[in-house]
């Protein structure tokens, strides 16, 4: 009795390592077949992301096709090389929403808008393609030492290295020195336009500035012209007058050629608040500036700042 008993737990320990043994074997195959599924989920995706930028500039071939028309009826301005640097938050589609219409009114514009992200995103995809603009769109992450924290004031960090670097490369990789008759402006996605900075950036021979408005604790800041020879001989500014160049990121634009003979770039290296001033040393020396903008007494370009929204709930399934 006793050993037919321990024959039988005999049988149900051997039934139960058989038991876990396929077990184990079946947990380790489902394992494999996720991975594998993963794996070709991951690649799904990235083909799917490759015929989205695919489309994305056939697009923008077409696009451009269409204004290549246009343009020679527009009597051979240059190309407005606008390079704009843009990063997810509550308010990014309204801003970008806010210059793309603007730029729809300048028929001489190539709208450069880099992303500050690992991938591009399909909210500015969208956008993009909505614009009826021609557009290049890039992307370039900000490294994570220079982010701004969200409670850290917007002067403690260098803003848009990377993205405008991505662009001067863009530009420098895709355009020819005597060829491509173009302006380059930084043209942040925050500020407020009027039209007619476009118009007067097309006089510029090497590099023409203008004032800014609501800046630097200031109404406008602005180059002070010397009245005898109308060349700048200082700057009316909120902070560092004295700098070589005292102009915000929206109160100048450069020729392309200098640009493409050029390797300027931005740098984390230079002093904070130097970065336009740093860059425009690279190009002229304060006499040579054009002032534009009837001598510098328009404004045409205002440092607006959207109050940062209260969003503490979302609805699914809307783009905003
Ligand atoms: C700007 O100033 C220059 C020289 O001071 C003068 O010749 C020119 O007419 C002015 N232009 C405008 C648009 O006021």
């Amino acid at each position: 009795m006793e050993r037919s008993g321990n024959h039988c737990e005999m049988r149900i320990k051997r039934f139960a390592y058989w038991f876990t043994g396929l077990a184990i074997v079946v947990i380790i195959w489902k394992l494999c077949l996720i991975e594998s599924s993963v794996d070709n989920l991951q690649s799904i995706r990235k083909i799917l992301d490759f015929h989205k930028d695919q489309l994305e500039l056939t697009q923008q071939q077409l696009v451009f096709l269409e204004n290549l028309a246009k343009k020679k009826s527009a009597g051979g301005l240059p190309t407005i090389y606008a390079v704009t640097p843009t990063y997810w938050r509550h308010v990014q589609k309204a801003e970008l929403t806010r210059i793309s219409q603007t730029l729809r009114l300048v028929p001489n514009v190539h709208w450069i808008v880099v992303e500050d992200s690992e991938t591009k995103t399909d909210l500015v995809r969208n956008l993009i393609a909505e614009s009826g603009l021609v557009v290049t769109h890039l992307h370039a992450k900000t490294p994570p030492f220079e982010q701004l924290k969200d409670k850290d004031p917007r002067w403690k960090r260098h803003r848009g290295v990377e993205q405008r670097n991505a662009a001067l490369k863009w530009l420098r990789s895709n355009l020819q020195v005597n060829k491509n008759n173009g302006i380059v402006y930084f043209m942040d996605d925050d500020n407020t336009y009027n039209v007619k900075v476009f118009e007067e950036m097309a006089k510029v021979k090497k590099v023409g500035v203008w004032p800014v408005g609501l800046v630097g604790g200031l109404n406008a800041e602005t180059p002070i012209l010397d009245e005898k020879s109308g060349k700048v001989k200082g700057y009316k500014s909120g902070w560092k007058a004295d700098r070589p160049f005292a102009i915000d990121m929206a109160g100048f634009a450069i020729n392309l050629d200098l640009i493409l003979k050029s390797e300027a770039s931005f740098s984390y290296k230079m002093e904070k608040g130097y970065q336009e001033s740093e860059f425009l040393s690279y190009f002229i020396k304060k006499e040579e500036l054009e002032p534009l903008a009837d001598n510098c007494t328009k404004v045409y370009v205002w440092h607006t700042r959207t109050e940062k929204p209260v969003v503490n709930g979302v609805v699914p399934g809307l783009e905003v």
